[in-house]
């Protein structure tokens, strides 16, 4: 697996460290709340993993399968909603857990639904950014980092399925996805 990798561009030490001041910070943002942390399948796994052991008050962690990509390097654009939160987001904090923001219009959807649904508060905690990538403004309050418009894999980010569990994120060589 690791031979596919042409550059590392975020390596596990960084994650941890970033994971850590983020758990920081919403620890502090929601003391005296009870957030629920609703991790995006299925990329979110090791980023929602890392992070909240970092988080010092109660949370609680649901998850929505929500998919966008058709298998290859390109957004689909259409959003669906495979597999829904097991509570109600009605009257609730939620923090959005996702591995990368890229064009923005799964998190844009994705926030925009569980406000509809009736959530006090929706914010971002997302371990990758494209900046130059985006389509529609979304406001990610707890980012890991901002990247080059490039496809990555690694730490939950996946190439047609395969690479989610490598402890980074990185490059992979252009033969692997023109193949
Ligand atoms: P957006 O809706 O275009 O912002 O894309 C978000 C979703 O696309 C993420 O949850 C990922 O599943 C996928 N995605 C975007 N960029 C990449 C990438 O570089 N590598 C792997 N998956 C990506």
């Amino acid at each position: 697996m690791i031979e596919d990798i042409k550059e590392v561009l975020v390596d596990n030490k960084k994650i941890e460290a970033r994971c850590e001041e983020l758990g920081k910070e919403i620890s502090k943002d929601y003391q005296g709340r009870l957030p629920i942390l609703v991790g995006l399948l299925k990329g979110s796994v090791p980023f929602m993993a890392e992070l909240i052991k970092h988080i010092t008050i109660q949370v609680e962690t649901e998850y929505m399968v929500v998919s966008s990509y058709g298998g290859g390097i390109t957004s689909s654009g259409e959003i669906q909603i495979i597999n829904d939160l097991t509570i109600s987001p009605q009257g609730r904090d939620i923090i959005i857990v996702e591995d990368i923001v890229d064009s923005g219009l799964t998190l844009d959807t994705i926030i925009k639904l569980l406000k509809y649904r009736g959530a006090s508060s929706v914010e971002v905690a997302c371990l990758l950014s494209k900046p130059d990538a985006r389509k529609v403004e979304v406001d990610v309050k707890y980012l890991g980092f901002d990247i080059k418009n490039e496809f990555v894999v690694g730490f939950g980010l996946d190439y047609d399925q395969l690479y989610r569990n490598l402890p980074f994120v990185g490059i992979l060589k252009e033969e692997i996805y023109k193949k």
